[in-house]
């Protein structure tokens, strides 16, 4: 693949947004009895809007709430209900559907199908397929809220989500009923943008492995108090979600925040910045791009007192040393990953940032100006991207949606970078070697 091909896709990847995850999947929907059976036909319609191919399967007892002939225009195929349609199953059988789909999406998911579900019973279309899928399993429960509150409901959700079912809401509201409470099936919306991180990868750094880190370190100086920063974590965990939606295999140590993991990445907690060390030690081999988004601390207390420091004098001096700098370590490593640091300066940015990507002998940097309510603990920020030969402005954005640009430069460049190393490779390297290999020609 050349270079100027390789930006084409990357541009096209980074342009679809969260949809291409959707792009060309293959979604079966199970439409079971409720209600909410009329919010399939929504969910069918933005599910399609989002590139995805839908087989809808309803059970018997769904038809009493919304007709197939809706879901079949929607979806464009043709709706199956039964296990024991001769002419369905000679077009596809039930097993190629189970295999045909990337992932089973039931919506809404009744209390008796939950049920039927947990204890493995495969009497209709729907349970039948759900037995012989290999593809991950989405349920959106919907029901009266004391259905849902009822032990035995429960302990069928427990037993779904042990052996890796998904479930999506429900939500909190008004029911059908009259009364109030937990049962509501998720809106379309959110059972879309749930559905596509348990979709199969797809993305320019499929294959590849990101190892990136992320929020603040904590240097002990006694058994209750630490040195840290103010970062929350929130770039670096943006970052990670937007690697993983570019297909890579995302590894995230993080110091301590209160964030949830992004989907579908791996999370390493860690305290202090050596335990940061450590834990990127172990976790880079086969790393392709590693991402230094941590605020780590440059110097920690000398010793860690052993017992609560007791305030016996006006004043307490603190011995630091440095810690290691894991970027630079990582980057001083071989084989290197493509090597991507943050800067965060208060004055002078893009000349201290240049000068850090050279000192850690990096590909390219990321710079933010830091200070009072400026990048750390805030939801937007603004960024100069630098490397050899480019610079960019990412102007003030949420997190996320600068995440987005940056993995969008960072792949073209990781990829610009392979490319260049591929040519390298397969080019003759010196006369020597040119003159073998005329030899050999010639013999
Ligand atoms: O977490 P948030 O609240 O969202 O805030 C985001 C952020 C401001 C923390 C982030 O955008 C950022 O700038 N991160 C880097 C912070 C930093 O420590 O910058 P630095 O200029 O001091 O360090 C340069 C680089 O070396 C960084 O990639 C850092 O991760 C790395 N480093 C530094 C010291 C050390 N001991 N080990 C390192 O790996």
């Amino acid at each position: 693949m050349t270079a100027a091909c390789d930006r084409h896709i990357v541009r096209a990847w980074v342009k679809k947004g969260d949809n291409r995850r959707m792009q060309g999947k293959r979604i079966l929907l199970g439409v079971t009895d409720g209600i909410a059976a009329y919010k399939s036909a929504e969910l069918v319609r933005r599910l399609v809007e989002h590139g995805a191919q839908v087989q809808v399967v309803m059970t018997a007892a769904a038809g009493e709430f919304v007709t197939p002939t809706t879901f079949q225009a929607l979806s464009g195929r043709t709706v199956r209900t039964d296990l024991w349609d001769a002419a369905a199953e000679a077009a596809m059988g039930h097993i190629e559907l189970a295999r045909w789909a990337d992932l089973v999406l039931v919506a809404p998911a009744s209390a008796d199908f939950l049920a039927r579900l947990a204890h493995g019973l495969a009497d209709d279309l729907l349970s039948t397929l759900c037995l012989a899928t290999a593809a991950p399993i989405a349920l959106a429960p919907a029901m009266n809220h004391l259905m849902w509150s009822n032990a035995a409901t429960r302990a069928n959700v427990e037993l779904l989500g042990a052996r890796g079912v998904h479930l999506i809401g429900p939500g909190v509201g008004d029911q059908a009923c009259g009364e109030h409470g937990p049962g509501r099936l998720a809106e379309p919306g959110e059972i879309v943008s749930q559905v596509a991180q348990w979709l199969p990868p797809a993305g320019p750094l499929l294959g590849r492995r990101v190892l990136l880190t992320a929020g603040p370190t904590r240097e002990c100086i006694d058994p209750v108090r630490f040195v840290s920063n103010r970062s929350s974590g929130k770039m670096g965990f943006a970052m990670a979600q937007a690697m993983r939606a570019a297909g890579a295999e995302v590894v995230l140590v993080s110091g301590p925040v209160s964030l949830p993991t992004p989907p579908g990445v791996r999370r390493v907690d860690v305290e202090s910045a050596e335990q940061m060390y450590a834990a990127v030690q172990r976790e880079l081999p086969g790393t392709a791009i590693f991402i230094g988004t941590a605020a780590v601390a440059d110097y920690r207390p000398l010793a860690c007192a052993p017992q609560k420091i007791k305030k016996n004098s006006d004043s307490l001096a603190l011995e630091l040393t440095r810690t290691t700098d894991i970027l630079a370590q990582v980057s001083a490593s071989a084989p290197r990953p493509f090597m991507v640091g943050f800067a965060a300066e208060t004055n002078a940015v893009e000349h201290y940032a240049l000068a850090k990507l050279l000192a850690k002998n990096l590909d390219l940097i990321a710079a933010n100006e830091v200070g009072h309510t400026k990048a750390f603990d805030c939801d937007d920020n603004s960024l100069l991207v630098l490397w050899r030969g480019g610079r960019l402005e990412l102007p003030v954005a949420s997190k996320q949606e600068l995440a987005r640009a940056l993995s969008g430069v960072i792949v073209e460049q990781f990829l610009a970078q392979q490319a260049a190393h591929e040519r390298d490779s397969s080019a003759p390297r010196d006369g020597a070697e040119l003159a073998t290999r005329e030899g050999a020609r010639a013999s």
